[in-house]
């Protein structure tokens, strides 16, 4: 993986960072949970990080800022689909462009005959990620009853278009 992407971003306080990308390691883990966490009304325990991550088909992916993680992806290779299993940036950092820093990252991954698309399920009520998918050129259509709770799903796809792959960052 290319570890060092070359976007500068500024901070609150006008300070520039350059966020780094590479893959998630073991040393994650407190960071990941904290995120994790923050982000979400069932999150993933190490246990789900570890049992979905031995399926050779997932990945991990952290973007560092300061050394510190800031935000990661959990994806899965599936055929002809990339699936994004779990994804979340650090609440203090959020429209800061890491989300787009992770998907960017996963469509470059996409071409017009192997592997055409990346999805993404989110909850009926999780309006910020239906906004990010939309905002980056993800279309939904309606799971109804997906979760658990009896509670509607989205399924968000982005479909490479001939010509597209390798022109998206
Ligand atoms: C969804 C999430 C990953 C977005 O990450 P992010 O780093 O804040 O998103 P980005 O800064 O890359 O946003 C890219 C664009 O998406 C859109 N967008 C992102 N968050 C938005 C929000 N809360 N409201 C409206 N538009 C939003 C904007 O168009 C944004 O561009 P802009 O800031 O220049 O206007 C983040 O909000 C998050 O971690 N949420 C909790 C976990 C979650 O829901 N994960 C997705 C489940 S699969």
């Amino acid at each position: 993986m290319n570890a060092q992407m070359p976007v500068i971003k500024m901070d609150r306080c006008g300070g520039v960072f350059v966020p780094m990308l590479r893959w998630m390691e073991r040393r994650d883990k407190e960071r990941i949970l904290e995120i994790e966490a923050l982000s979400f009304d069932k999150p993933w325990n190490w246990d789900d990080f570890f049992r979905t991550l031995r399926n050779r088909d997932c990945h991990a992916e952290v973007v560092e800022i300061r050394r510190e993680v800031a935000a990661y992806s959990v994806y899965e290779l599936k055929g002809r689909t990339i699936s994004i299993l779990n994804l979340a940036v650090s609440p203090h950092i959020r429209r800061r462009g890491l989300g787009q820093i992770l998907v960017h990252r996963l469509m470059m991954l996409l071409d017009d005959r192997r592997r055409r698309s990346l999805e993404a399920i989110v909850a009926e009520k999780n309006t910020e990620a239906q906004f990010f998918f939309r905002a980056l050129g993800f279309r939904a259509t309606i799971k109804p009853k997906h979760f658990g709770d009896g509670q509607d799903g989205y399924r968000f796809v982005y479909r490479v278009r001939k010509g597209d792959a390798g022109d998206l960052l």
